[in-house]
């Protein structure tokens, strides 16, 4: 805004500006002078817009709405156009609803497969949950709707989330926890964003100045509103102070914010801050010229349905089982209540009602002809074992005969949700029991597993020809299911989060969900593939992996340097080798062995889908930058590139690599302070320091030769001021001018 509005924010009484701060009920923020109110909404994946006085946890009805695939299929379908193609779709029916303001995507990385809102999220890396939700927030935003990049920061679970404190270090949290969220900032401008209910190290998200205005504002330069999670704020004038924006929902304390101002401990300018991103706010949401066109709902459910399939995962195809024949006229047995009553998205806050709604039963039935399928529901969603063993006896009896078996299994929404997190990965008994029936009858079978979050596979897959994992799909999940199966659709998803063998393997298991309100991030940086590829774990199926309908080679691997040292082109040429057209993520993996602390074997750092037909090619290239090579320095507090051998990896999973190349990068040149607390060792290495310290290296070298070899190493390891007790002809004084003198150089 260039010059203050008529109401600018000398106009509004204190008290004004205060009720601002906080909103004016479930999903509306306050109006006040020139402001208008606005509403707010869920979700991240359809729209969910319920009447005045709705709840937040999905429990009351909302307006129809598409219900796109929530966040762990989209991010399956690792196409990031797609993603802003439903994010703008989320933003028309927003719009046409009055919506201003949308709440999502939801972008926290899956810390644990136990996570219970882990659908709601992209993935276990963030590089991929960046690109997805940034595309997402262009998408929405083109539609002149605000989107709520959520939850900022470190929500990794749902226990105790209202209270519990993420203890996490720097590195990691620069490395892992904040990426994403830096890259949508930074990239695609989000208007609002939500802070998480959680604590960050004892900090409560809400009001941490640190997180909301060093790091956000001050850091990566974003310019709009902050909002808590519903109930998220502890302390309104801290939260204000911290660099929240609005409470949502209202708590009626906003007399706390007018005390404070009046008694000094809130700077009133604070206030006049808040008012002027509110105010840009509506600006940007109410801007008369973006017009709100009618919503074609057809075109949204077959957009939809599209997605569905991109995002469904082949996990294992024997035999190339699939696709089936639609026209073969054979006898399929569908078995499994989620064919007929389908899960197509999470419990809680995020939950649609969907515009329409169709299971695989019904959509596989209309394929084939009802004469060709035999249903049978084969379990409860309850599990309930009492009905357990009936069922089953119904399944085989509807199974035996047939050519085929399609055994719909997966999580009943009761196992996953917003609000609580799971203590294990196994499927439930009933179902177990069942598949087991149904291997008896030596007819091969189909898994489709409906999961939002990653369920165990290892004791069951190999009993099966294959194994289709359609995640949660939305609302043309049934139908997409149907095309995949038949053939009339490519499954192309590929993996966003590691399944492993069992849930004891998983990085977190000794530290997931915490105890004490305290949660440790023990495992640092190797979260997922980090840690399973770095120390070659067994995994069932590895990041980045999914199977298709035709094969791809990769050929004339070329990593070139740009004109900065720093800047790589990566390209690769990718080929349809087989019978059919399909989709193929070429994924772009960055390592080093060289350096400590530790890094990872590999880690993300590019990725782009093409889609083929038999013979075509694509010359896919892919661009690396300084930060694709570095490492957070958590003692200098910067990012640091350190020289070195690196591994440019292209492949069709982060284990199945079909081109390498080692490339020698330079360090970044940055040449660090030196204390009289740095080691020897620092000192010996540094530039400026090292010289100054011949001396020193020489008589140590020395006393090395003359018998004592350990002793220049061990030295390194010693804070130089150590040595002023050494007598080595350093005094404190001798210490503190190389000090000074290193400073001046730099
Ligand atoms: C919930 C969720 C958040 C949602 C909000 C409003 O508790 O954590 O994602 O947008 O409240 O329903």
């Amino acid at each position: 805004m260039t010059s203050p509005s008529p109401d600018s924010p000398a106009e509004l009484t204190l008290e004004e500006k205060a009720s601002l701060t906080s909103g004016s009920a479930t999903w509306y923020s306050t109006a006040a002078g020139d402001i208008p109110r606005l509403m707010l909404t869920d979700g991240p994946h359809g729209l969910r817009r319920q009447q005045e006085g709705g709840d937040n946890l999905g429990i009351g009805d909302s307006v129809p709405a598409t219900c796109f695939p929530p966040a762990v299929g989209l991010g399956s379908s690792w196409n990031v156009d797609l993603a802003r193609r439903i994010g703008e779709a989320l933003g028309r029916e927003a719009r046409a609803q009055g919506v201003h303001v949308l709440l999502g995507p939801g972008m926290n990385i899956k810390r644990s497969p136990l996570g219970g809102r882990n659908f709601e999220y992209v993935s276990e890396d963030p590089h991929i949950t960046g690109r997805i939700a940034a595309a997402l927030v262009r998408g929405i935003q083109s539609r002149g709707v605000a989107a709520t990049p959520k939850h900022f920061a470190v929500n990794n679970q749902e226990t105790d989330r209202m209270r519990v404190s993420a203890d996490v270090d720097e590195r990691t949290l620069r490395e892992i926890y904040l990426p994403a969220f830096e890259h949508v900032v930074t990239e695609a401008q989000p208007w609002a964003l939500m802070s998480a209910y959680n604590r960050i190290n004892g900090t409560f998200a809400s009001e941490d100045p640190a997180l909301l205005t060093d790091l956000l504002r001050g850091e990566w330069g974003f310019d709009g509103v902050v909002m808590s999670d519903w109930g998220a704020v502890n302390d309104r004038v801290a939260s204000v102070a911290a660099g929240l924006d609005l409470e949502m929902p209202p708590s009626d304390t906003d007399a706390e914010i007018v005390d404070a101002v009046n008694n000094g401990t809130l700077d009133e300018a604070v206030l006049d801050t808040v008012v002027e991103r509110l105010r840009l706010l509506a600006a940007r949401t109410t801007d008369p010229a973006l017009a709100t066109d009618p919503v074609d709902v057809d075109a949204h459910h077959r957009l939809a349905a599209d997605a569905a399939a991109e995002a469904m995962v082949l996990l294992r195809n024997e035999g190339d089982l699939l696709p089936l024949d639609p026209t073969a006229g054979a006898r399929i047995a569908v078995i499994g209540e989620f064919a007929r009553t389908p899960r197509y998205q999470g419990g809680g806050s995020s939950r649609v009602v969907p515009t329409r709604l169709s299971g695989a039963l019904e959509e596989i039935t209309a394929l084939i002809g009802a004469k060709n399928v035999a249903f049978a529901p084969g379990f409860s969603l309850t599990d309930n074992p009492d009905t357990a063993a009936s069922l089953a006896e119904e399944a085989v009896t509807a199974a035996t005969g047939a050519e085929r078996i399609l055994l719909f299994l997966g999580l009943p929404d009761g196992f996953e949700s917003e609000g609580f997190d799971r203590d294990t990965l196994a499927l439930p008994a009933g179902q177990l029991a069942l598949l087991e029936r149904l291997t008896t009858l030596n007819i091969p079978i189909v898994v489709v597993l409906s999961n939002g979050a990653t369920v165990e596979v290892s004791e069951w897959a190999t009993s099966v020809e294959a194994i289709l994992e359609t995640w949660l799909l939305g609302q043309g999940g049934g139908l997409a299911t149907a095309e995949v199966l038949f053939g009339l659709a490519s499954p192309g998803g590929r993996l966003t989060e590691t399944i492993p063998l069992r849930l004891s393997d998983t990085p977190s298991f000794l530290h997931f969900p915490g105890r004490d309100g305290h949660v440790g991030y023990g495992e640092g940086v190797y979260v997922g593939y980090r840690h399973y590829n770095t120390l070659d774990v067994p995994v069932a199926y590895e990041f980045g992996f999914g199977l298709g309908y035709t094969r791809f080679d990769y050929t004339d691997l070329a990593a070139v340097p740009g004109t900065d040292p720093h800047t790589w082109l990566v390209s690769a040429t990718v080929i349809n080798v087989g019978e059919r057209a399909g989709s193929e993520v070429v994924q772009l993996y960055v390592g080093t062995t060289e350096n400590t602390p530790t890094r990872p074997a590999q880690e993300l750092r590019g990725f782009a889908k093409v889609h083929l037909v038999p013979g075509e090619s694509e010359r896919v290239t892919l661009h690396l930058n300084a930060r694709d090579f570095a490492t957070w320095d958590s003692g200098q507090h910067r990012w640091r590139v350190d020289a070195g051998a690196y591994t440019v990896q292209v492949g069709s999973s982060s284990r199945r690599i079909h081109l390498s190349e080692t490339i020698a990068v330079p360090g970044d040149g940055w040449v660090p302070e030196l204390s009289e607390h740095s080691t020897v060792g620092e000192w010996f290495a540094h530039p400026v320091g090292g010289q100054l310290l011949q001396s020193v290296r020489d008589r140590m070298e020395a006393f090395a030769a003359g018998g004592a070899p350990e002793l220049l190493r061990m030295v390194e390891q010693v804070p130089i001021i150590k040595l002023v007790s050494w007598k080595m002809g350093l005094t404190l004084e001798r210490v503190r001018e190389m000090v000074a003198f290193v400073a001046s150089q730099r």
